[in-house]
């Protein structure tokens, strides 16, 4: 939540930022801001709402000159969204400027202090205290200045600090937000993310708490809170430019969709070898596996829907107890953890606030964490015992698409690694098993040929007020998907329901001509869900059911149907969400949504 850039080198400073920022506005997107340094003062520019409006008030930030500067795009946690509380935020003498993504929690105390001695507050942020103290603090050593500010805050931060009487370097230091440096050629940098700078370097450092960089315009340096300087391993990024890029199409979103065949390549390929999964990632051994009482698995949004298919997928081919929870309840639920229980954690950003917190409290509780993230080098990643990464790449449109179809895929390595571990499989059902795996991406690609099917759904169905998805066992988990995907960015009331719990309640609100999404794609639950299909039918719903090409009777049921290829059972998911993802897609862009940027949301939710 919140995107923050730095620059320092040879170039006009303020495009480059910009540019930067425009990369980072899946992190929030309500008001941006850019502090230069220009010959001997700081100049500053903020606005509210898309970047584009700062852009168009700096003529693409032409307008500001100086060749050092830090760059904001906001998502408004203190106050509203406005020009004042825009980001950056300045000291009263205007000698310090501030960008910061995080939350100050003891900033309500620091702030009365502040004001008794004389300090003036124009914003109704967190954020503006931090600027306020380095002036405080500020003896004439900017590090020193900065040492006692993050001794005295408490909360998370990312911090870009300008400061006028540096007008050769800028600093910067993290706490449990994610900032990486960027080491260019006569030019460095800062940003929340790779994405930001790919067009610049590819040779980062990762910072880790509290750890300070001093920006040069020839040079970075590091150093501890005792001031002493670290060395630091250079890590090269071989994400392409491209992939942070829309590339031609007209949102990311349909782009990471139709780069989910690739996406679940690199993800699966390397780790299958001689037609056997090999997780070298992780450490768990067979005994360990053999010993594990209960898996817990615990994520947030889309990555927490993952969990409901892991649940489903795990007991049924491992026979051990899992349960899934969403991060925010699992953190402040006095989870019972035993020894030789497991805790999953799935997160793409790594950086999740509720499912980094989740995972510390079941680290509390002596859980070993296995994590399956995408983004290298996070939080999360950093917190587990084990780490899987998914190869999504870049994922930037708010709505996850790629991102959750490879935590699908790597879950499905996991369950079954542990089940051949466990005797569970025999060697032909292992072999058919990865087989089946292995065809994913292909199924996907040829689901993604009729995407033409989905945009007429759409246009038949973009002014529904309210949608139903239902579906059975693991056509019910990926139904909280498909809900989800339609209403984020359509902005349709939608639910899922699990297809035999409709009429406990819900069904009272099927009326005459209400669309019901429904999933039967399994063999054995098929009947029961197509019952569901005539109750509710019967009462005046119109349904678009998704199966697959194997079941012929759904087109006796169901108004619509879309026909999915067969699969092994288990593995079905990866290609029932693919029509859903689609179909939201397109009743978004009928609707005229902003579908990359959703109104009220950012990709990650680094706030409780
Ligand atoms: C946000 C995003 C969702 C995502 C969730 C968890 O709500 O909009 O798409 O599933 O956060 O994010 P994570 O980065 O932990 O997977």
């Amino acid at each position: 939540m919140c995107g923050i850039v730095g620059y320092i080198g040879s170039e006009q400073a303020a495009p480059i930022l910009l540019d930067g920022l425009s990369k980072l506005e899946y992190r929030g997107y309500d008001s941006a801001g850019i502090a230069v340094f220009d010959k001997d003062k700081i100049e500053v520019a903020k606005a509210k709402g898309r970047l584009s409006v700062l852009a168009e008030k700096t003529d693409d930030g032409k307008t500001i000159h100086g060749y050092m500067g830090i760059g904001h795009t906001r998502w408004a946690t203190h106050g509203e969204p406005s020009d004042e509380n825009a980001h950056p935020h300045i000291s009263n003498s205007g000698r310090f400027a501030v960008v910061h993504n995080g939350i100050i929690e003891n900033y309500i105390a620091l702030k009365k202090k502040l004001v008794e001695r004389g300090f003036e507050f124009i914003s109704e942020t967190d954020t503006e205290v931090i600027a306020h103290l380095f002036e405080y603090y500020y003896k004439g050593d900017i590090m020193d200045a900065m040492i006692r500010v993050i001794n005295r805050v408490e909360g998370s931060y990312a911090l870009g600090v300008l400061c006028s009487d540096y007008p050769d370097q800028f600093i910067a230091v993290r706490k449990s937000s994610p900032l990486i440096v960027g080491l260019g050629d006569g030019e460095n940098f800062i940003a929340s993310d790779v994405t930001a700078i790919l067009k610049h370097t590819r040779d980062i450092y990762y910072l880790e708490d509290n750890e300070m960089v001093v920006l040069r315009k020839d040079g970075v340096k590091i150093y501890n809170k005792d001031k002493e300087e670290i060395s630091k391993e250079k890590f090269t990024v071989d994400w392409d430019v491209s992939a942070a890029e829309k590339g031609g199409y007209e949102h990311f979103m349909m782009k990471e969709i139709e780069e989910q065949p690739k996406a679940l390549r690199d993800t699966i390929s390397p780790r299958i070898k001689d037609g056997r999964i090999v997780l070298d990632d992780i450490s768990l051994t067979t005994e360990d596996i053999k010993n594990i009482n209960k898996i817990y698995i615990v994520a947030c949004g889309s990555a927490y829907h993952v969990g409901v298919v892991g649940k489903y997928v795990i007991e049924k081919m491992c026979r051990i107890p899992v349960e899934v929870q969403v991060a925010s309840e699992f953190r402040y639920c006095d989870p019972i953890i035993k020894k030789n229980d497991l805790v999953i954690v799935i997160s793409q950003s790594g950086e999740t606030a509720d499912t980094l917190a989740a995972l510390k409290e079941a680290k509390n509780h002596g859980a070993r964490i296995l994590s399956i993230v995408n983004v290298v080098g996070s939080a999360i990643a950093n917190a587990s015992d084990d780490v899987i990464y998914t190869w999504a790449g870049p994922e930037i449109a708010v709505a996850t698409t790629k991102a959750y179809s490879t935590q699908l895929a790597v879950v499905y390595l996991i369950a079954a690694y542990m089940a051949e571990k466990l005797g569970m499989l025999t060697s032909g059902e292992y072999a058919n098993f990865i087989a089946e795996i292995e065809a994913l991406p292909d199924k996907v690609a040829q689901i993604l040929t009729s995407k033409e099917e989905l945009q007429f759904l759409a246009s038949k169905f973009f002014n529904c007020r309210s949608i139903f998805f239902i579906g059975r066992n693991l056509d019910y988990a990926v139904s909280l998907e498909g809900s989800l995907k339609l209403k984020e960015i359509s902005y349709i009331h939608s639910e899922a329901y699990a297809a035999g719990e409709l009429k406990h309640g819900t069904i009272s609100l099927i009326e005459d001509g209400t669309l019901v999404v429904a999933l039967a794609t399994g063999q054995e639950l098929f009947d029961k869900t197509v019952s569901n299909v005539k109750e509710v039918k019967a009462r005046g719903a119109v349904v678009m059911g998704v199966t697959t090409d194997t079941h012929e009777n759904m087109e006796d049921v169901a108004d619509y149907v879309v026909k999915i290829p067969s699969a092994h059972e288990m593995l079905l998911p990866s290609l029932t969400v693919v029509p859903l993802q689609l179909f939201g897609y397109y009743v978004a862009s009928l609707k005229g949504c902003d579908i990359d940027k959703p109104r009220n949301l950012a990709k990650s939710v680094t706030v409780e």
